[in-house]
């Protein structure tokens, strides 16, 4: 067994933290505040190859794996946890299930441009009806011909509106139940698909969340994402992955948060000496480095038994869920360390507290966690 990184991953998440800390930290804070997600910095990752790291050169990719993957996301969400989850849909949720189930057809048109970074990807799975419960979604797709139609709407789709291709998933066969869903490929400007409602959001501010739209959105056929009733298993399979992704970004913004929660206690003096020198502060940061490592390494281990074809899922769930529950901590701890100033938008800190929140929210709860990773503890 080894646990260092190969020279290949060193140098990425070397290339990653320099992008991060000079392009995207920069003006963190201001999108933060004004809600606004900057186009300009997914092009800069397009330039750089991230937008399409585990995929092959053919499809417009850069060839790597899972690793880089998650090692990308861990960095960009030490500065921005925004940055972070715009990259972790596109890759995760909106490029992994074109890449698995898609047609060379498909893989060509779409998962080229988003690997490329040509285009921005998203994943349109919740309804308001449908949020831990896939299954009970409502969003019709009527075969017509050549073509689907599709109505209904989906929410809180990250990306949503600044995205090009969507992976959306409505109901074919409402007999089946979970069987009876599919998955489609929709291109943003098709004729009856709109945009609804921008969430106004606690943390990950500058990462859109926008509902969707479908009045009689007519979809060719040949954007059929594997076979008709197989869009359960796809979003399901989709989200094993993802749900890593989430966990990367979580150990990112816990990291950010204690980097900067140590520089602090090492400057700010009470009681004649710096608060590091503190016992009470010191060990509060011991425990904080030791869940980031602990999580940091479920989350690396999901993503190499990904990367080398084997069974990854619950291993994602695991890493997602203590991932989320420790960005949580640490950030909750490194307001604390700031005293006064961590409630203060002067610095970080209290970014990173709201942007961890949401961290045991998406792609399933903490408590759908526990769910996953107990129906396959009782399989096993
Ligand atoms: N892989 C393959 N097949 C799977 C599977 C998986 N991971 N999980 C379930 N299935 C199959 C089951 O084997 C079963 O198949 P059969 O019918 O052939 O036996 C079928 O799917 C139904 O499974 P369940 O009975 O487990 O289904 P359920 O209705 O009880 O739901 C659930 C299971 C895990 C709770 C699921 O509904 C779920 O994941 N909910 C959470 C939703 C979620 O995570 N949403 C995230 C949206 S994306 C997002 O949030 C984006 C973002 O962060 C940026
Ligand atoms: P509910 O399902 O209503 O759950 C409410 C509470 O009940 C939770 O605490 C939950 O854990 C608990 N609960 C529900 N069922 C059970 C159970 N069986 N056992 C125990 N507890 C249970 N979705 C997408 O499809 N694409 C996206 O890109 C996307 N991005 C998102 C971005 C943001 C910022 C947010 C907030 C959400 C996003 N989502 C996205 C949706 C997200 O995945 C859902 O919010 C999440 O799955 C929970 O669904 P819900 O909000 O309907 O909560």
């Amino acid at each position: 067994m080894n646990f260092r990184l190969s020279e290949e991953h060193e140098m990425l998440r070397k290339m990653v933290r320099e992008f991060a800390e000079n392009e995207v930290a920069p003006t963190a804070a201001e999108r933060d505040e004004e809600e606004r997600f900057d186009r300009g910095i997914f092009n800069k990752m397009a330039e750089l190859g991230l937008t399409g790291i585990p995929w092959p050169e053919e499809y417009g990719g850069i060839g790597s794996d899972y690793l880089a993957y998650v090692i990308a996301v861990e960095e960009l969400s030490r500065v921005c946890a925004s940055t972070g989850v715009t990259l972790s849909a596109h890759i995760s949720l909106a490029s992994w299930p074109i890449y698995k189930f898609g047609n060379e057809e498909q893989k060509q048109k779409y998962l080229r441009a988003l690997a490329t970074g040509e285009k921005l990807g998203a994943y349109a799975l919740s309804e308001p009806g449908a949020g831990s419960d896939v299954a009970s979604m409502k969003t019709r797709a009527v075969k017509d011909g050549d073509h689907y139609i599709l109505n209904g709407s989906k929410v809180w789709i990250t990306n949503g509106g600044e995205a090009e291709i969507y992976v959306v998933f409505a109901v074919t066969d409402p007999e089946k139940r979970h069987k009876g869903i599919s998955a489609f490929i929709v291109e943003k400007g098709t004729p009856g698909f709109s945009f609804g409602k921008k969430e106004k959001k606690l943390g990950i501010r500058s990462s859109p969340t926008t509902e969707l739209i479908f009045e009689d959105c007519r979809i060719p056929k040949e954007n059929l994402l594997g076979q008709e009733g197989e869009g359960f298993k796809i979003a399901m399979m989709t989200l094993d992955g993802g749900r890593n992704g989430i966990a990367a970004q979580a150990v990112g913004i816990a990291q950010g948060a204690l980097d900067a929660a140590v520089d602090y206690a090492k400057q700010r003096v009470q009681f004649g000496k710096p608060i590091i020198e503190q016992q009470g502060v010191a060990f509060k940061l011991a425990d904080m480095a030791t869940a980031i490592e602990a999580a940091r390494l479920l989350t690396y281990q999901a993503a190499w038994l990904e990367s080398n074809g084997l069974p990854y899922g619950k291993a994602s769930a695991m890493a997602k869920l203590f991932a989320g529950d420790t960005a949580m901590k640490v950030t909750v701890e490194a307001v604390q360390i700031f005293g006064g100033n961590g409630y203060t938008k002067d610095y970080p800190v209290e970014r990173f507290m709201r942007d961890a929140k949401i961290t045991q929210i998406y792609e399933g709860t903490q408590e759908i966690q526990r769910l996953v990773i107990s129906r396959m503890l009782t399989r096993n």
